[in-house]
This record gives structure tokens, C-alpha cells and sequence, in this order.
């Protein structure tokens, strides 16, 4: 059986991520809740839900359960950037999660670190067919768009060679990770961590305990380390709000259909 997007929820932690979305929407209406702006329209011909979380997990999950409850999404897509934690993702690469995990989670001795308590898991799965589907707009996007959509001297800039598209596991935490040694305990915990940020997990786990299919992607901005801070709002302006609308904009446009389940 397929599944239908009935309504897209399209949600992002920084304004910049979301420029040009809003715009493109028609019969765009905007409806305030929470100090959140949520937007409704067509986005290239699906329904959907614009929204800033703002930052962090409890920004990120207050607003993932308002557009369940209050806007009826059918399916969450999360966009953002991230900072690299494996040595094979670079600025400029593209993570689409697999799973997400809460690095900050410690109930421990109640519950086994990183352990969600009561759900008894640690990891949360994103669903198979919509981060299939982000992944290819994503690389189409890279192979396709890149270089009419990041012009070259923002590509100089920011050394962005031939950026990549990599999937799997991106933690979360309400810290933003900018030491190498902080980014080796992470490593340490998680063994096949690609990136961490600051809202993805909390989302998983708000669309798990509501059986809201979701996905997360995100634009690397740093590598996590003593130079994060470095440029990061130039890199969102010039780079992530340029891939975030180009990613979107072809994931759109594939239908609001996903393949049978
Ligand atoms: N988002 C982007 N870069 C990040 C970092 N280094 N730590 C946490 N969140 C991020």
C-alpha cells in the first residue's frame, strides 16, 4: 500500500534555513502559537506546515507536537545543518539520519545511559520510504543543482569540492559541540556517530510516541571542533538556506505520494 503526504510539516531551527520556503508557498497563511509563526500553503503542489523550532530539544519538541496536534501533519521533515563528527564528513556534506539518539539522556542507575525512559530505547529509527526519498533530493541536488545554486566564490569560500551525501546516525543534545576532545567522548559512546545538533532526537522521539513518519537532514556546517564558531552565520546564509530550499524544492516535487510500505 502507498502512503499519502496528506500534510507536510517542514520544520528548521534558524530562519535562514527556511528563506525562500515561505515565499514559494502559495495561498501561504500564517497562524501564531507558542512564540512560534507556523505557515500554512502549497508548497509545490503539497500541503504543507512551515516552522521555526528555534534551537535546542525542548524548542524542537514543543513545536513538532503543536504541528502534529494542532496542525494534523501526516509526516515531519526536519531540515538543518550539523557538526561533523567523523573524519569523512566535511563541510558541505549532507547527513540524512537513519536513526537519531539523545547523547544527553543520563537516568542512569534507573534506566541505562542514553536510554529514553519508559520507551526503553536509546535510538529512534526515521521512516524508511520519506529518508529514502530526502536522500535522493538530496543527492540530485549536490550532482544537479549545486553549482547554479551556490555560487562559486560562496563554494571558494567555504571549500566546498564535491560534497557528499552520507545516512546514518546523527545525536542530539542541548550543547553545541565545539572541542575535539567532547567530540571524542561522543565517538566513544556512539561508535558509528556521523554528526551531532541540537533538535533532531527530541523530534524522533515526539513523532515516535505520536506514530508520526519523520525525517532529518542536515547541511554540515563545522566539524565540531575549536573552529565551529567560525563563519557558522555566513556558512547558513551563503550555504545551508541555499541547499535546504533546493533539497525541498525537488523533494516536493516527486509527488506527495511514497513508495507502497
Ligand atoms: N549544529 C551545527 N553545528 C553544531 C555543533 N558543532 N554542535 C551542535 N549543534 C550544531
Amino acid at each position: 500500500m502507498s502512503q499519502q503526504i496528506t500534510r507536510l510539516g517542514l520544520v528548521s531551527a534558524l530562519h535562514q534555513e527556511q528563506a525562500g520556503l515561505i515565499d514559494a508557498m502559495q495561498d501561504a497563511q500564517t497562524v501564531s502559537r507558542g512564540m512560534r509563526d507556523y505557515t500554512t500553503g502549497k508548497l509545490w503542489g503539497i500541503d504543507a506546515v512551515c516552522v521555526l523550532s528555534r534551537i535546542g530539544k525542548v524548542a524542537a519538541a514543543a513545536t513538532v507536537a503543536t504541528l502534529i496536534e494542532r496542525f494534523q501533519v501526516s509526516h515531519i521533515v526536519f531540515t538543518g545543518v550539523a557538526g561533523a563528527v567523523e573524519s569523512d564528513v566535511q563541510v558541505g556534506d549532507i547527513v540524512v539520519a537513519d536513526s537519531l539518539a539523545q547523547y544527553d539522556m543520563d537516568a542512569t542507575p534507573l534506566f541505562p545511559r542514553y536510554e529514553v525512559p519508559l520507551l526503553g530505547q536509546s535510538h529512534f529509527g526515521s521512516d524508511k520510504h520519506l529518508t529514502d526519498r530526502l536522500a535522493k533530493a538530496a543527492s540530485e541536488f549536490l550532482e544537479q543543482d549545486l553549482d547554479d545554486m551556490v555560487p562559486g566564490h560562496d563554494r571558494d569560500t567555504f571549500r566546498l569540492g564535491s560534497p557528499r551525501a552520507f545516512r546514518g546516525l546523527i545525536a542530539s543534545g542541548d550543547e553545541f559541540i565545539d572541542s575535539q576532545a567532547r567530540q571524542l567522548e561522543l565517538k566513544q559512546a556512539f561508535p558509528s556517530l556521523l554528526a551531532v545538533e541540537m533538535e533532531g532526537a527530541a523530534v524522533a522521539q515526539v513523532c515516535f510516541e505520536f506514530g508520526v513518519p519523520f525525517s532529518v537532514i542536515r547541511t554540515i556546517s563545522d566539524s565540531a571542533n575549536e573552529a565551529s564558531p567560525h563563519d557558522f552565520m555566513q556558512f547558513i546564509e551563503s550555504v545551508a538556506s541555499r541547499y535546504a530550499f533546493g533539497i525541498v524544492k525537488r523533494f516536493c516535487g516527486m509527488g506527495d505520494i511514497l513508495p507502497p510500505a
